[in-house]
């Protein structure tokens, strides 16, 4: 039985109004995949089957490896489709060889960051300390951040996602985040690439926890993008979509299909 979001928010004292929210965000993470070639073709399919939908409702964003950003970016040129980028380091720029600035990936035309994937603080060990100083930097240099949180298995089987989540949440935002500048997404460490997902209740009641904090620190909880990311498919987006505190999903796998990432698309709203 779900609960409303009003009901789970009363929990914690906060009125959440989510009429206000902004119109769902669906972005697609290619992560380290593609080449040029299938990386145009990608980004082809993507384009072709969202300007037949004529969907004005939803906004898309494709983060391609930093190596296609050029190519898919002239892709998405004229289509309103966003383009984006998977991480940014801190600095706008210095000696870090290796790393992408900021202000570079604004440059190369995108308009969204990635930052914090649980991918990147486990295998590159960064910290909530630094995902908020890459999050300064993209809002310096203009771009909309997607702050990735979420819970290992360990844990989530020890009662500890709402305390995880809160935690890195708090310790990832800097200064001067607001709605314009900062999307949130909910990505369970487990469920990434798993094909499994939490149930629909525990989505709804982790993100009402995420309204609450953000409504605490920056007000208007309910501005906020905050998006579900982990094993989202074409069979469950509709119903994930349907959870009035998740406006919008961070797809990962299923976004290397343009069937299926359009689909994906079309069960938002
Ligand atoms: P997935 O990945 O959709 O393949 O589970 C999501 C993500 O890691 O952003």
């Amino acid at each position: 039985m779900l609960r409303k979001p009003e009901d789970r928010a009363s929990e914690k004292g906060i009125e959440i109004h989510m009429a206000n929210a902004p119109r769902p965000l669906v972005a697609g993470n290619w992560k380290m995949h593609a080449l040029g070639e299938a990386g145009d073709a990608l980004a082809r399919g993507i384009v072709e089957r969202w300007q037949a939908m004529g969907r004005q409702d939803v906004d898309v964003a494709l983060c391609p490896p930093a190596t296609l950003l050029g190519r898919v970016g002239r892709l998405l040129e004229g289509s309103g489709l966003l383009l984006g980028a998977q991480d940014c380091h801190w600095e706008a720029e210095g000696a870090h060889t290796g790393d992408i600035s900021a202000p570079m990936l604004a440059d190369a035309g995108c308009r969204v960051v990635i930052l914090g994937h649980s991918e990147r603080r486990q295998s590159h060990g960064e910290t909530d300390e630094e995902v908020a100083a890459k999050t300064r930097a993209a809002h310096a240099a203009g771009l909309k951040a997607i702050v990735c949180v979420g819970e290992s298995k360990a844990a989530r089987d020890a009662g500890q996602t709402a305390t995880v989540v809160e935690t890195q949440l708090a310790a990832s935002l800097p200064k001067g985040v607001s709605a314009a500048n900062t999307a949130i997404a909910y990505e369970p460490i487990w469920a990434i690439g798993s094909g499994r997902t939490p149930d629909m209740d525990e989505i709804g009641a982790v993100h009402a926890r995420i309204r609450t904090l953000l409504a605490n620190a920056f007000g208007a909880s309910e501005a906020f993008s905050v998006l579900y990311g982990g094993s989202v498919a074409p069979a469950n987006a509709a119903e994930i979509m349907t959870l009035d505190e998740v406006n919008g999903v961070l797809v990962g796998g299923a976004s290397l299909d343009a069937g299926a990432f359009c689909e994906i698309i079309e069960s938002c709203g």
